[in-house]
């Protein structure tokens, strides 16, 4: 036994003695060692029921849903080599650094991966160069107990419909690399289109973080459902792209869009759903916490010609009724929409791109991580602005949090001046 909590009990197998009918042989030589997958042994069936399962169960017992309206879980394309994104941490071993992910149920221990199942192979051989680097400049990996050391992280993004690959590695503080040696190793992979670097001065184990862009573009591009999106470092993007694909089909089918609706794509992250919609759709509105996501999804729209959709950066509980009402929400819906358009289109874009378009929903707190998304987007060292990373949880407590946190009410969207989205033209309908 690992650990017993009152209502729950977790334990490793030490020896299997007869395998159930749902065992399967894990294919990967990390397994079980890494705390990557916890389940490559179940079969992928047995896999889909329990969290089947899991759903049910939280609506009946949290949710107080006597008897949840489930569909049948969608089951994944691909099992294996699906995941567009890897944080990978840096280890020390006798023969150099090493990079991987932490041994299972341990924060201080990382194991040396080789060959990952979740990525591809051009992610695996990216990582191994990276580690191939780490040894030959003699860099010194950071050590979790006793904070001391440098090399701390590594990102991979992979746009898997597009080829282009993002690099971002995260060391403890000052540049103790040569940059043009890390540059040359990873453009020897054609893919790598984007080369960034953090520094991590606290002890917290993160890797959203301010980037310097080191070599390439600033972000690299997915395509989804036929639409191009920019990903930046610090941008969410769902990490099974293909199944995000199918997430998306399956939202517009069951919105049933018929070009009269105002969508609300609240938590949107880049936008990457509103965007998808917005064909369907009278106008969307999306609104995102991150300020680095709400330039995605601007650009991102800017990229793909929609013209109905505007993006906020502000939390979606302080910001919802606001939003609400300008779209009429009170009343009926349609008319509203349209009164809505009726202030009239989004002023003439400002010069100056992107970053003079971010609509901030949100009174400031003040902090590192806000300035250096503040320094990225180009906005005036004075803009209040809401870059605050907001943990999933904190979704529930939106409503409370503007008060308890000191966030002014009312409101959000007064000081941001919101503009209406543009009508959908005809041609992009
Ligand atoms: C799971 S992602 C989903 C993004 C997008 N809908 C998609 O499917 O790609 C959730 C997003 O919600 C944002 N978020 C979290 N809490 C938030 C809040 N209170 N208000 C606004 N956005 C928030 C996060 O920054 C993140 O981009």
């Amino acid at each position: 036994m690992t650990k017993v909590r009152r209502n729950h009990a977790e334990a490793l197998t030490v020896e299997v003695l007869e395998p159930g009918p749902e065992r399967v042989e894990a294919p990967c030589a990390h397994y079980p060692a890494c705390g990557g997958c916890r389940f490559q042994d179940l079969a992928y069936e047995a896999q889909v029921a329990a969290k089947a399962e899991q759903v049910a169960d939280a609506l009946r017992r949290i949710g107080g849903v006597e008897e949840p309206p489930l569909e049948p879980i969608v089951p994944a394309e691909e099992v294996f080599h699906y995941r567009n994104k890897l944080e990978y941490s840096f280890t020390a071993t006798p023969d150099g650094p090493a990079l991987g992910f932490h041994k299972a149920g341990r924060w201080d221990e990382v194991l040396d991966i080789r060959k990952c199942w979740l990525t591809t192979d051009l992610g695996n051989a990216v990582r191994d160069a990276v580690r191939e680097w780490a040894r030959a400049e003699r860099l010194e990996p950071y050590d979790q107990g006793d904070h001391t050391g440098y090399l701390r992280h590594l990102v991979l993004r992979e746009g898997r419909n597009t080829g282009q690959l993002l690099v971002q590695l995260v060391t403890a503080e000052g540049e103790r690399f040569d940059r043009d040696e890390l540059v040359e190793v990873l453009r020897r992979f054609p893919e790598v289109r984007s080369i960034h670097w953090s520094e991590n001065e606290s002890q917290a184990e993160v890797t959203n973080l301010p980037t310097t862009l080191l070599w390439g573009e600033d972000a690299i591009e997915e395509e989804l459902c036929g639409l191009r999106f920019r990903v930046r470092p610090n941008a969410f993007l769902q990490t099974n792209t293909k199944m995000a694909e199918r997430l998306y089909e399956l939202a517009g089918e069951y919105a049933g869009l018929t070009g009269d609706e105002t969508v609300y794509d609240l938590y949107c992250g880049i936008g990457t759903i509103g965007l998808t919609l917005a064909r369907d759709a009278l106008t969307v509105w999306g609104v995102e916490v991150s300020e680095e996501s709400v330039a995605c999804a601007l650009e991102n729209a800017d990229l793909n010609g929609i013209t109905n959709a505007a993006f906020y950066a502000g939390e979606v509980g302080a910001s919802i009724e606001e939003l609400r009402d300008r779209a009429g929400g009170r009343r009926s819906r349609r008319p509203a929409a349209r009164r809505a358009l009726r202030q009239g289109p989004a002023p003439a874009r400002p010069a100056g791109g992107v970053a003079n378009r971010l609509r901030l929903l949100q009174p400031d707190h003040a902090g590192r991580q806000r300035q250096g998304a503040r320094e990225r987007l180009g906005l005036p060292a004075g803009t209040r602005a809401a870059g605050r990373h907001v943990p999933a949880h904190a979704a529930r407590r939106d409503g409370r949090a503007a008060h308890e946190e000191g966030l002014t009410k009312p409101s959000l969207c007064r000081r941001a001046a919101l503009s209406a989205p543009r009508r959908r033209p005809q041609s992009a309908q």
